[in-house]
């Protein structure tokens, strides 16, 4: 964590310097108090006639110290502000960007919510610590040690009260402090609980109301709300308590003052009464600032908790290498399978994918046929390097994928994946996403490929229309159509559909593959589906069944030699449906 601050060091360093001027304006103050009471009202110097002049010049001493101590404090606060919000800036990015980089399985490992939680409140808890560390550390410490100081100088039979009431002081705070250490953790862990809940319920509201689950899922967001509450209650109590406790040794510290001190007047060994005000105003600030160093733990143990949840991020290793390979002369989309095996890495004794070989040559039409669950996504998912592989290699252009670097090989391909996810941004902007550089001429073409076009412009904003967030305010052939849009006008070699026109009518999808068949004939395409009319036209076609290519072949010959091509054909197709 220390790079993040080292960045700002200039902040880091003015806030604790203003800080002392501060602290010294404070320590300062005791001492004129004492001088207008000894010397002002009871004019000690002056044969016990007071003066007016020493109090009113005192007095206005004292206002312009708290001037200045205030105008101290405050150039203090913003520079301590200045380093903790730019250290907590820098870290979010950060933390941000790995997560950015990290694979699927690791996203998912972590859970959405408690990435949330990590990149909010626990960056948060830190920058508390980082702001109270320059700015209070310097002010308790030296209230502290100056108050001890100041005291002891005033007259040393002062240290037998001290000696009795710090030690209990901190023995209290010891004494919370370690009861509240261990909750913290729990803490951010009902924060992560309820933000997952909280996320779920949100993104999936029309499947609450859709099952009347409104009730079962209030409880649930209760139940994560008491687990916070109770832990959060448990440490405010801990820590309320504190407060009060202090202030009894306190009380009982002045009375021990004002008992030490007048046996001291009394047998006149030099003490003023207004030393020994001043003596009280000493020890209520080092007092206080033993109550500000248990607020200091608390915040650190807190942070302590939350930078071991950060850390946890910023130290994930990827698990997906970038290789180094990206100048490539020429490009063709050429895909090889040779002998791939592939597990999902949190069930490695699962198989998903079989000893797959084959090769797409560039330019060719793959369709990838079969059952939910067959493997179709998983599959693809390898191309772009979702997944590594587990055994087996993929060669794109005769190069093992694996020496690509992963941005010079996602640039490789477009993918449109099997759920359309949109961005709550414009239908331009969203097509865009894939070449922001595109002309509003490309964009619109695109759209025409995808059979987009007519229904965009029959809104009232047409591409300017906003796109609720997840695409929620667009039908779901709507927003797969808007998604392969945004596939085709990224310049690439290679083309995936991962069933995305399963939701178009028939006569749509055909259209849509035709208009992609003209304009872009020569990348390499894999269409996945379904549907038989869907891949019919495709140069070959997978049937693939439990991981494994069953049969292989165009469709012609899928249904000569294919006995399950044949029995999809006749459930699918033989009704007379076909393509168009
Ligand atoms: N992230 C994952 N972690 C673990 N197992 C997974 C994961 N994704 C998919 N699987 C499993 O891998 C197998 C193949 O899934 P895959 O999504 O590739 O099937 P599919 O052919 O695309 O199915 P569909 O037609 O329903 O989209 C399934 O048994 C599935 O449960
Ligand atoms: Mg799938």
């Amino acid at each position: 964590m220390l790079k993040y601050i080292k960045k700002y060091w200039y902040y880091a360093i003015w806030a604790p310097i203003f800080m002392i001027g501060e602290v010294c304006m404070d320590l300062l103050q005791p001492s004129f108090l004492s001088k207008i009471i000894d010397e002002g009202v009871n004019g000690i110097h002056n044969d016990g006639i007071p003066d007016v002049n020493i109090i009113l010049t005192n007095g206005l001493i004292m206002i312009g110290l708290v001037i200045l101590g205030g105008i101290f404090g405050v150039l203090s606060g913003v520079f301590a502000n200045l380093c903790s919000q730019n250290f907590a800036n820098d870290l979010r990015c950060d933390c941000f960007r790995r997560v950015m980089h990290l694979s699927f399985e690791q996203t998912d490992q972590f859970e959405t919510g408690s990435l949330v939680t990590r990149i909010t409140n626990d960056v948060t808890q830190i920058q508390n610590l980082v702001g109270l560390l320059i700015r209070g550390f310097v002010r308790t410490f030296m209230l502290f040690g100056g108050g001890i100081f100041c005291m002891l100088m005033l007259d040393l039979s002062f240290g037998i009260v001290l000696a009795c009431a710090l030690p209990l002081v901190v023995l209290f705070v010891i004494v919370f402090i370690r009861k509240a250490s261990p909750k913290f953790k729990i803490l951010q862990k009902r924060i992560d609980d309820l933000n997952s809940v909280l996320q779920e319920n949100v993104s999936g509201a029309r499947v609450v109301k859709a099952y009347v689950k409104e009730e079962y899922e209030k409880t649930r967001f209760d139940q994560a709300n008491i687990g916070l509450v109770t832990t959060q209650r448990y440490v405010l109590k801990l820590f309320s308590l504190m407060q009060p406790i202090t202030n009894i040794i306190l009380n009982l510290s002045i009375v021990a003052i004002i008992y030490v001190g007048g046996i001291n007047v009394k047998t006149n060994q030099g003490l003023t009464t207004g030393e020994i005000m001043a003596a009280i105003t000493y020890i209520s600030r080092i007092l206080m600032a033993v109550l500000n160093m248990a607020n200091l733990f608390q915040t650190a143990s807190r942070a302590q908790v939350s930078t071991i949840r950060i850390k946890e991020i910023l130290r994930t290793l990827p698990v997906i290498f970038d290789g180094s390979f990206k100048e490539k002369t020429s490009s063709f989309g050429k895909i090889e399978f040779q002998n791939v095996s592939f597990s999902y890495p949190d069930q490695e004794d699962v198989a998903v994918l079989h000893d797959l070989s084959f090769t797409i040559e560039s330019g060719q039409t793959i369709g990838i046929l079969g059952s939910t669950g067959s493997g179709k996504s998983s599959l693809v998912h390898l191309i772009p390097r979702f997944y590594d592989v587990s055994s087996g290699n993929i060669l794109i252009d005769d190069v093992n994928i694996k020496e690509y670097s992963l941005e010079y090989l996602r640039s490789k391909i477009s993918i449109a994946l099997q759920k359309s996810e949109l961005f709550s941004k414009t239908i331009y902007e969203n097509i865009a996403f894939s070449n922001p550089s595109a002309t509003k001429e490309e964009i619109e073409e695109v759209a025409k490929i995808a059979c987009a076009n007519d229904f965009i412009e029959s809104k009232e904003a047409g591409y300017y229309t906003v796109v609720a967030e997840k695409g929620m305010s667009l039908s779901g052939g709507q927003k797969q159509r808007l998604s392969i849009a945004r596939a085709i006008l990224k310049p690439s070699e290679i083309l995936i559909f991962d069933d995305t026109t399963s939701a178009l009518d028939l006569k749509t999808e055909a259209k849509v593959f035709k208009n992609l068949n003209e304009k872009h004939k020569n990348k390499t395409k894999i269409i996945i589906a379904q549907r038989i009319s869907t891949v019919m036209n495709a140069d070959i076609i997978f049937v693939l069944e439990h991981g494994r290519i069953v049969d292989r072949g165009n469709h012609q010959q899928l249904l000569e030699s294919s006995r399950i091509y044949q029995e999809i054909y006749n459930s699918q197709l033989k009704g007379g449906v076909g393509n168009e």
